[in-house]
This record gives C-alpha cells, structure tokens and sequence, in this order.
C-alpha cells in the first residue's frame, strides 16, 4: 500500500468515528431515560439501551449520513434517520441471537441481550427499538412528504419483504438444499435491504434528490449489501470471537446455507470483490461528491471485523 492509500485509509477511519460519535451522542439523547423521549427506567430500556449503546460499527447510520451530504440532504434529519435505522439493525440482531434463532451468546464484545436480561426481555427490547424506530421519525420536524417516504420506505425494506424476509429464508436454508441464486436472494433481503434503507434515507432528507440519484444510492447499497453478507461468512470461519466481538462459527453449528459452503473461502472473497466493484460503479449517478462513499465499498471489502 503506498503512502497515499495509507494517509486516505486513515482519513476514512476518522470519518467514520466522527459520524458514529455523533450517531452515538443522538442515540443517547433519543432514548435517554428522561426527558421528552424517554424511555424510563424498566428492564426492557436498560436491555435497549444495553444493546444498541457502545456497540456496534454504526456501518447503516454512516451510509445515511454520507448520501445525505452527497445529495445535499439536511444533516440534523439525516442523522435522526440514521439512528432509526441503527435501532431497527439493533432489534434485528437482538432477535437474531435468540436462542429460537441462531442461539449466539455473544454480540459486540458483550454477552447476548438474551443472555444478560432473559429471552423475554430480549424479545421485548427489540420490539421497542423497532417501534421506537418509527416514532423517531414520525417526531422529526421536516415536512410531512420527507417523513411519509421515510416511513414507507424503512418499513418495507425492514418488513416481510425486506429483512424479516431474509431471515425467514435464512431460517428455512438451515440443513437444506437451496441454490446459489435463492441464497443471494436471501443475502439481498437480510442484510441488502437495510443498507438500502440507510443509503436511500439519506437521499431522501433532501426533498428535491432526483429518482436517478435515489435508484444509484440503492443500488449502491444492494451490491454492498451482498459484498459485506459474504464478508461476514468469510469472518464467520476465519476469524476469532475477540475480533469480531460475536462468536466464530455460528454458520456452521447452525447448517446455514452461506456462499462460502458453496463455493469455499477464496472464490467468496473473489465475489466480495465483484459486489465492491459493482457498489462502485453504482455512485455514477450521483452529481455530488462520492469519493467517501467509494473508500468506504472498498474499506468494507477488506474489513476484519
Ligand atoms: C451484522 O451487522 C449483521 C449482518 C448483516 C452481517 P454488522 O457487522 O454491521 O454489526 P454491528 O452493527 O457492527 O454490530
Ligand atoms: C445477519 O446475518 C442477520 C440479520 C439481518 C440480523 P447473520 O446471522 O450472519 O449475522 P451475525 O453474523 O449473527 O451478525
Ligand atoms: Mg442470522
Ligand atoms: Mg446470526
Ligand atoms: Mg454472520
């Protein structure tokens, strides 16, 4: 790597910090026990605020605050849509654990919000991150027609048809058959629809962002999505439980049917490459600046954690 690439890795880094600071500062604000939005003092905020606090790579609240300043979007909505998000991401890893699901004891270098609060404080954190997603938006002080779009958009690509519909396919691919296709079918659900949300949300604080801009970000975000799912596979089996904060091995203990059981560690990684390039190509459409975002695909593909 030459120096240039050395000095812009770095650069990255602390744009991403930056952005989760201020994503972290606004999640704290969003469910502080108190106050206007709060969310008190029960076992369920605590499990909540457990979760999605210091925690976490705020990889989706990135993305939407990085297509809002390309498209020039408004940042104090840009960053309440961020957080929504990462609530929504939270919830769906909670749940994600759960024993009925793929059972994992550890998430972001801490035990599982099932293992420290109890299943059903587990269950019932998540649903009030999800809902609590929503009524962040529907609070923003925008125009109605932002949060409408804003609405209509995270709750589809969250819903059946988008994430929860990913996992029901996950689940289903557990010691079966499927076929390449129908797992990257999968892969584009669980995980692409939401970096859809975040990316298009983010073009969607600016009330004038052109559908050409709006169907970049998207695809962007899908290819991305499918590049980071098949990432995780990779570290799922070499990585280790400190890296990674969550446990190695979850695919396998589970029978997941991931690409890298079809077609083994290196032509993964070689696809990791082909969805990167093609998230890349994808910020052609957009007018404005897309060098961060650019960085950022190919930091994502070479990621180790
Ligand atoms: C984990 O997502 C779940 C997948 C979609 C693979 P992240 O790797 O973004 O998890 P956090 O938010 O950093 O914990
Ligand atoms: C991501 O898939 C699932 C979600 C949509 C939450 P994984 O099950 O592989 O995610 P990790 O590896 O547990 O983070
Ligand atoms: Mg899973
Ligand atoms: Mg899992
Ligand atoms: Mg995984």
């Amino acid at each position: 790597m030459t120096d240039i690439e050395m000095m812009r890795i770095a650069q990255l880094k602390h744009t991403i910090n930056l952005q989760a600071d201020k994503v972290d500062a606004r999640l704290n604000e969003l469910l502080s026990r108190h106050g206007p939005f709060g969310v008190g003092n029960s076992v369920v905020a605590d499990a909540m605020r457990y979760s999605i606090l210091n925690g976490g790579k705020r990889i989706r609240p990135f993305l939407c605050l990085e297509f809002a300043k390309a498209c020039g979007g408004n940042e104090d909505i840009a960053l309440d849509f961020a957080c929504a998000v990462e609530m929504i991401h939270t919830y769906s890893l909670i749940h994600d654990d759960l024993p009925c699901m793929d059972n994992d004891d550890m998430r972001r270098g801490k035990p599982s919000c099932h293992k420290a609060f109890g299943e059903a404080n587990a269950l019932l954190a998540g649903d009030s991150l999800l809902t609590k997603a929503f009524n962040v938006i529907s609070s923003i002080d925008c125009s109605s027609n932002i949060q409408v779009s804003a609405i209509n958009c995270l709750s589809e690509l969250s819903g059946i048809k988008g994430m929860i519909g990913g996992q029901v396919f996950d689940l289903q691919f557990e010691n079966s058959n499927p076929t390449v296709n129908e797992v990257l079918s999968m892969y584009k659900l669980k995980t692409g629809c939401l970096l859809v949300a975040s990316c298009v949300l983010g073009s969607l604080s600016y009330e004038n962002c052109s559908s050409k801009s709006r169907q970049s970000a998207s695809d962007y975000a899908m290819n991305l999505g499918l590049a980071f799912q098949i990432q995780d596979d990779i570290l799922d089996i070499i990585s280790d439980e400190i890296t990674l904060g969550k446990p190695v091995g979850s695919d396998e203990k589970n029978d997941k049917s991931t690409i890298v059981k079809f077609y083994g560690l290196e032509k993964a990684k070689e696809m990791v490459n082909e969805y990167t390039q093609k998230a890349i190509d994808a910020l052609d459409g957009i007018d404005g600046d897309t060098t961060t975002l650019k960085e950022f695909a190919l930091y994502m593909a070479n990621r180790t954690y």
